[in-house]
């Protein structure tokens, strides 16, 4: 069913400021809903779930125990219990890292296409504890199982790339990382907002995204886990909240997802956040990826042959990203021209994917990147714009 784009604008204040926001994969922009639901926290109830038992206390833990059944939900989980609450994917793979107990001689197996919060925190690992870090190319089944080798404990890779919108076939990986005794985590910051994601079909033992990339407010993220996986992690960060009772050397830990949410949380990102994935829902996944490959329709036809695109021509496996580049012209100069000339906003750079882009001897890219409020007008615009600038270029 095509989505009523033009009331969905409506829902978003700042669209009234004649921009055409397409860096939607970076950040991407809250409906009115998900702001009052923020204010609303403030507003009527600003107080701390779980240990007040005055009225305000008891609002605030009614409206988290229902932000994160509507989240466990929105993703199929088996208990809303599965669900912890991080400050982003970010946040959620660090907790992973540091709470799996891997020890030297163990192996991780990651993507050569992953994000800095996907390599970074392993590549400490290695340097504190001796585990080995592994790779395989992205996408390539084949070159997956041959890198799965007997001392993978974990897998730990992207669905959808950030730097060209490609996406894995995660529920094979799990089940060949099954088959060899290794679990996986799923960095799902790039398809959680774009299409659905089902953690019980793809059967992953871990999954991590974030709230601002999803419609939801920033510094708010999840860590989906299996229940019996949760259990054998020990907590990455302890303090208030994840404890039942203590001694001077001893403590009684909380119960799962309690043991992993480390003091105050942020209230007003989970209650937003459940407000966020609520809209998602209304709208229905299925119709935000078809309307997505509608728009890149438009752009990756009419820029054929002016931009050398990363990632495949056809714009059915790349979601809602168009990554390119202009020989003559840096990627953020792109960016600067398309803002300043036009109101037209793509990130530039690497994307905090440095590694690829390295290994891959690119500088960077300009990508626009869709969403659910974008336009065909708005594509068509940006076909417009770019092709000036590789004209200007040439
Ligand atoms: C694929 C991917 N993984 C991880 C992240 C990190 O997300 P966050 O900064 O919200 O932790 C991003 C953000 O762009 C991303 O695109």
């Amino acid at each position: 069913m095509p989505i009523p784009v033009e009331k969905i604008r409506q829902d978003f204040e700042v669209l009234r400021n004649r921009i055409i926001y397409f860096d939607n994969a970076c950040m991407s922009l809250k409906p009115k809903r998900v702001v009052e639901k923020i204010n609303e926290y403030y507003n009527e109830y600003p107080a701390c779930a779980g240990r007040s038992s005055h009225r305000l206390g008891k609002k605030i833990e009614h409206e988290i125990i229902a932000a994160r059944k509507k989240i466990a939900d929105f993703f199929n989980a088996k208990k809303p219990e599965e669900i912890i609450f991080t400050r982003n994917t970010t946040e959620s793979i660090n907790l992973i890292a540091n709470s799996f107990g891997l020890k030297k001689g163990d192996a991780v197996l990651i993507s050569r296409k992953e994000h800095n919060s996907n390599l970074v925190p392993w590549i400490f690992l290695k340097n504190k504890t001796g585990i080995k870090l592994k790779t395989f190319e992205f996408g390539d089944i084949g070159d997956f199982e041959r890198q799965l080798t007997k001392d993978v404990r974990l897998v730990s890779c992207v669905q959808t790339s950030n730097v060209d919108g490609t996406t894995q076939d995660i529920r094979e990986m799990a089940k060949i990382a099954h088959k060899k005794g290794a679990k996986i985590l799923v960095d799902a910051a790039q398809s959680a907002p774009h299409r659905e994601v089902d953690v019980r079909k793809l059967d992953v033992d871990f999954m991590a995204c974030s709230g601002h990339k999803m419609l939801g407010p920033t510094g708010i993220g999840i860590l989906y886990g299996k229940m019996h996986e949760l259990e054998k992690l020990s907590p990455f960060i302890t303090g208030g909240d994840t404890v039942k009772n203590t001694t001077y050397n001893s403590v009684e830990m909380e119960d799962i997802p309690a043991r992993f949410e480390a003091g105050l949380q942020n209230y007003s990102g989970i209650v937003g956040f459940g407000a966020a994935v609520d809209y998602l829902r209304k709208i229905g996944l299925k119709n935000i990826e078809r309307h997505e490959y509608e728009l890149n329709k438009i752009i990756t036809e009419g820029l054929k042959g002016k931009v050398d695109l990363i990632g495949p021509e056809d714009p059915s496996k790349r979601g809602g990203i168009f990554s390119f580049n202009i020989r003559g012209i840096e990627p953020h100069e792109i960016a600067g021209i398309l803002d300043h000339s036009a109101g037209i906003m793509v990130r530039s750079g690497m994307h905090c994917v440095h590694s690829w882009f390295n290994a891959n001897k690119i500088k960077g890219s300009a990508r626009a990147s869709l969403y659910l409020y974008n336009t065909e007008d708005e594509a068509r615009r940006f076909v417009q714009e770019v092709s000036k600038i590789a004209r200007m270029a040439k």
